[in-house]
């Protein structure tokens, strides 16, 4: 049996849906019964309880053949990093403790870096944390830039006209689709080859600047020639906080933004055929950014 955390999220719900869909036996873990009805229809056995709950964890993870592990975010926390050392501290110990033998965790690129990369740093100690279970074979998957960070866009272009940011416009960056890195996660996972600790990037299909993902998200919601601002941190921070985002993860974000500015945060690996994966921003601006951007616009 498969244990998924983060179940009725981005990845974790491809993760399940895939490993059902192959006829395998999955328990998903959300904090919600409700929630994760839809995957209960599809055969997946629920398991409720909070992912910093070690007791409830070690409960959910025994019996695993593997586990998909992961931090979920709370972009409202007052001290993001640490919630993140809690939930890695009970993860781990519920890992070590279930006996679990293989864990595919979402990390993330720049998770090498042991400071000033704002929320991956949480993603690298848990690396490190995990990386203490001498007898656990671990594969850190470490993605690009969630094309679905874009979608907070949609009430900057209504408002605005235009996308803005923290990011350097020109700064190119590997952006991927959050269902690749399910469906990655959950062939690994079925497949079990990883042994020891190993790592690998996930890039999406190609480097992309935020210029560019301003005139294909443009292209698609009938905007052609969409422009980005890089707009400066005094801007920004407040406008963060007043879209319902802490003032401590505002800084996190920013730190991060930086590191992917300067260089700092970068992939490590060279693109190939292995760390590439199929979904473009092309689709995603099509098939999920513009159905936001009109739903927005139909009850604005
Ligand atoms: N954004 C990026 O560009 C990027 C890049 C690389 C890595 N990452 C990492 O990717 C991860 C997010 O992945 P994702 O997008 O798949 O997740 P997600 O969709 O944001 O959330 C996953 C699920 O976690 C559940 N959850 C929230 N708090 C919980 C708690 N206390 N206990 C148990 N479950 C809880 C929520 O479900 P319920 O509400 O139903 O419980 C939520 O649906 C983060 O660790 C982030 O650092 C992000």
């Amino acid at each position: 049996m498969y244990v998924i955390t983060g179940a009725t999220g981005n990845t974790g719900k491809i993760v399940a849906e895939n490993l059902l869909a192959t006829g395998q036996k999955v328990r998903v873990v959300g904090r919600s019964a409700e929630r994760l009805q839809g995957l209960v229809a599809k055969g997946a056995e629920a398991f409720t309880g909070s992912a910093d709950d070690a007791a409830a964890m070690t409960q959910a993870f025994t019996g695993a053949r593997a586990v998909y592990a992961m931090i979920p975010p709370d972009m409202k926390a007052t001290d993001y990093r640490a919630r993140q050392d809690r939930i890695s501290d009970a993860l781990s110990a519920a890992i070590a403790k279930a006996g679990v033998s293989h864990v595919v965790l979402l990390s993330s690129f720049g998770a090498d870096k042991p400071a000033k990369t704002g929320p991956i740093v949480g993603l690298h100690v848990f690396e490190q944390k995990l990386n203490g279970i001498s007898a656990l074979n671990a594969l850190y998957l470490r993605p690009g830039y969630f094309m679905e960070n874009l979608l907070p866009q949609v009430g900057v272009v209504r408002s605005m006209g235009m996308m803005a940011g923290p990011l350097k416009g020109d700064v190119a960056l590997p952006m991927i689709a959050t269902r690749d890195i399910g469906e990655y996660a959950a062939g690994a996972l079925e497949a079990l080859k990883f042994t020891g600790k190993q790592t690998r990037e996930l890039l999406g299909p190609r480097d992309v600047t935020m210029k560019e993902a301003a005139a294909t998200v443009g292209a698609a919601i009938g905007k052609p020639g969409l422009s980005y601002t890089h707009a400066p941190a005094m801007m920004l921070k407040p406008a963060m906080v007043g879209m319902g985002i802490s003032a401590n993860v505002v800084d996190l974000i920013l730190e991060m933004a930086d590191s992917f500015n300067s260089g700092y945060a970068k992939a490590l690996e060279t693109r190939g055929p292995e760390n590439t994966t199929p979904t473009g921003l092309d689709w995603f601006a099509t098939n999920v950014f513009a159905p936001a951007f009109q739903g927005k616009a139909a009850g604005a």
